[in-house]
């Protein structure tokens, strides 16, 4: 007998508040064994009273709930971001969420701004490292508003935090199969270690001697420009890509758009065994928010993603399904072709899904 699953859900921000509920909607349709709480952390709150996260937020997320299920944070009306900075990179810094993983997929060719391109040619992962790099905020400002003012932004590479998220992309291919069943058979490390020596150098050596324990698992190289380039050129020829977290952030949009658009592109911030937090590669989107226009296909199969890790497979597949039935059929909201709206989108592929 399964095990109840309790879910955390934080919309948010922007349009996280119209297509998280679109997700959850979903997941209920599917059947699967799950009990969600709502958390109104976001700008809302923050403009209310100051808080982004509460007193122990973070160890309560991590006691009681199995899994987070996030929209987006970013509003115009907190300029500093900080909210965002507390909320969503609190999660993946302080529970520790040290691999991101974004997979990109296209469910029909129609979606891909690419000639020729078809669903079997787009099945790939991108694994971005989450807890370090230039996001830890390391570094100052000095002599701030003076003609000799000095930005300092510093690039934190610790040899645990790159070899743990390297090791999680060969685990990661070994574990999960692409959609058409065959194995993955390659990990490609993207750095910039042409220019950035220091932090490359210890990438560089990481990867070859963790990829020497997966004799099996074929080893590429790209830097990040020649990355992107090809990733428009062939993304045929990508498997699993592991980078760090700023270059992970920047491919995943280029990734996003080979799938449809950010509305299509879903992830998770994983920690093997802890509490591990899913949401949409795409942000708050200010101009289109509160119009039922955002594309919320990202956030459902992000919800399935994370029934998926929960062991709850049967229902994650069967939310995948009605979203590829939903694409084929163009029953869609507009940035992908379609008519509906957000919540007419969403209600197609519940009902698919609770009929599925
Ligand atoms: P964005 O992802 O919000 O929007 C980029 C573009 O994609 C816009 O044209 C938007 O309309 C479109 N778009 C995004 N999601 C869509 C969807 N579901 N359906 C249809 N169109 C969609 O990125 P941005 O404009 O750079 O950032 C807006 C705010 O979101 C900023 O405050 C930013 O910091 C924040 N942000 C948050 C997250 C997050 O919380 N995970 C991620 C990215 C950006
Ligand atoms: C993402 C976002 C975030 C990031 C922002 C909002 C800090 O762009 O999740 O891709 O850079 O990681
Ligand atoms: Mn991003």
């Amino acid at each position: 007998m399964s095990v109840r699953k309790r879910i955390a859900i934080i919309p948010g921000d922007g349009i996280g508040k119209e297509v998280i509920p679109e997700a959850v909607k979903a997941v209920a349709a599917s059947g699967a064994d799950v009990e969600t709480s709502q958390f109104d952390w976001g700008a809302d709150r923050y403009l209310v009273d100051g808080v982004t996260v509460p007193p122990d937020g973070f160890v309560m997320l991590e006691r009681d709930f199995d899994a987070i299920l996030v929209g987006a944070f970013g509003d115009p009306r907190v300029a500093s971001n900080i909210h965002a900075k507390d909320i969503l990179l609190g999660m993946r810094f302080k529970m520790d969420l040290y691999a991101n993983v974004r997979p990109v997929r296209l469910l029909d060719a129609a979606l891909c701004p690419l000639k020729g391109i078809e669903p079997k040619h787009i099945d790939f992962v991108v694994i971005r490292e989450n807890t370090e790099g230039v996001y830890t905020d390391a570094g100052g400002v000095f002599k701030q508003g003076t003609p000799d003012e000095i930005a300092v932004q510093e690039d934190i590479n610790t040899r645990k935090g790159v070899e743990r998220v390297i090791r999680f992309a060969f685990e990661y291919a070994e574990r999960h199969p692409k959609l058409d069943g065959s194995p993955r058979k390659r990990v490609l490390m993207c750095d910039k270690s042409n220019a950035m020596t220091h932090a490359g150098g210890l990438w560089q050596r990481v990867f070859k001697e963790v990829g020497a324990e997966y004799p099996q698992i074929k080893t590429e190289h790209m830097y990040v420009d020649a990355l992107c380039m090809q990733m428009v050129r062939d993304p045929r020829q990508f498997d699993i890509v592991v980078t760090n977290n700023m270059f992970g952030d920047i491919i995943t949009d280029l990734a996003a758009a080979l799938q449809g658009g950010l509305g299509m592109a879903a992830s998770g911030n994983i920690h093997p065994g802890k509490t591990s937090m899913f949401e949409p590669v795409h942000g708050s989107a200010p101009p289109i928010a509160g119009k039922n226009v955002a594309n919320p296909f990202g956030a459902i199969l992000t919800a399935a993603m994370m029934l998926g890790h929960l062991g709850l497979t049967e229902e994650a597949k069967k939310i995948d399904a009605a979203v590829l039935e939903a694409v084929q059929q163009k029953r869609t909201t507009q940035d992908i072709g379609g008519a509906l709206g957000t919540r007419e989108a969403g209600d197609w592929v519940a009902d698919k899904v609770g009929r599925g």
